[in-house]
């Protein structure tokens, strides 16, 4: 029987300085460096496997169609697209922040209905139904800390680490949401079809993410 081939898609960007280390560590390293290269599909030291780097927020669509048998996201990317289709057998413990709502430091409080921008629209509904709250949100695909700023929205759902871009724009965190990391998420047809590959990759990342809390 031929070896399977397995593909992972990585998110570029922040989460993949940290993400390599923990493939290295399940021995699959990149043939060449994957940050000074326009490439999106590169080889690795098995013929089999390949990695994709790709958008954050397009990881979960490629795993859950197919595309791609694994793979690594943050938790907000993988609650905002859902959990369909997915596995999401390891919490790697990189790229550590906080999903917040945030508000200007010191409003008065809001009449009416309350407008929030993000770019998290479900997680923002759901937060808010949660609550028995009806918001009208806003969709913005980044910056967001303006958006109180220019009087767009009276609150963002936006991720949290540091508090300087709050900070910096004249907001403050207001709720906590969820703590999130990035996980490793796998195809739920591809674990059953390609578990024997998957398995071994699975237990090594997993050893060196407790190595590296071991630390
Ligand atoms: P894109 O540019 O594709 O829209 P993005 O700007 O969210 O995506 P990154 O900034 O690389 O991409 O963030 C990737 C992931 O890293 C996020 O989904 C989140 O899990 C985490 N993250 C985002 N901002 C921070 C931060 N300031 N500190 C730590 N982790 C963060
Ligand atoms: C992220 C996030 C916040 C900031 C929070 O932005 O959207 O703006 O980090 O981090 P802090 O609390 O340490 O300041 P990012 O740097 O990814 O910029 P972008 O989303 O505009 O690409």
């Amino acid at each position: 029987m031929n070896t399977p081939h397995l593909t992972i898609a990585l998110s570029k960007g922040r989460i993949l300085t940290e993400t390599l280390p923990l493939l290295a560590a399940a021995d699959i390293h990149p043939a060449e460096d994957i940050f000074s290269s326009r490439k999106l599909i590169f080889d690795t030291n098995h013929d089999n496997i390949k990695l994709l780097v790709i958008r954050a927020t397009d990881v979960p669509t490629y795993v859950e169609y197919g595309g791609a048998d694994m793979g690594v996201a943050g938790k907000d990317v993988l609650m905002e697209h859902g959990g369909q289709g997915l596995y999401e057998p390891l919490d790697l413990e990189i790229s550590r922040c906080k999903l917040m709502v945030a508000g200007m430091k010191g409003a008065q409080p809001v009449e009416g209905r309350l407008r929030v921008a993000s770019k998290f629209v479900n997680i923002t509904r759901d937060y808010y139904a949660r609550l028995g709250m009806q918001v009208d949100i806003i969709k913005l695909y980044g910056a967001m800390e303006l958006a109180p700023i220019m009087g767009l929205a009276d609150r963002i759902v936006d991720i949290v680490d540091t508090g300087n871009t709050l900070r910096a724009n004249g907001l403050e965190p207001l709720e906590h949401i969820a703590h999130i990391s990035s996980r490793l998420v796998v195809g739920q047809p591809s674990m059953k079809m390609k578990f024997e590959m998957i398995q071994p990759i699975l237990e090594k990342m997993q050893a060196a993410v407790v190595a590296k809390r071991e630390v």
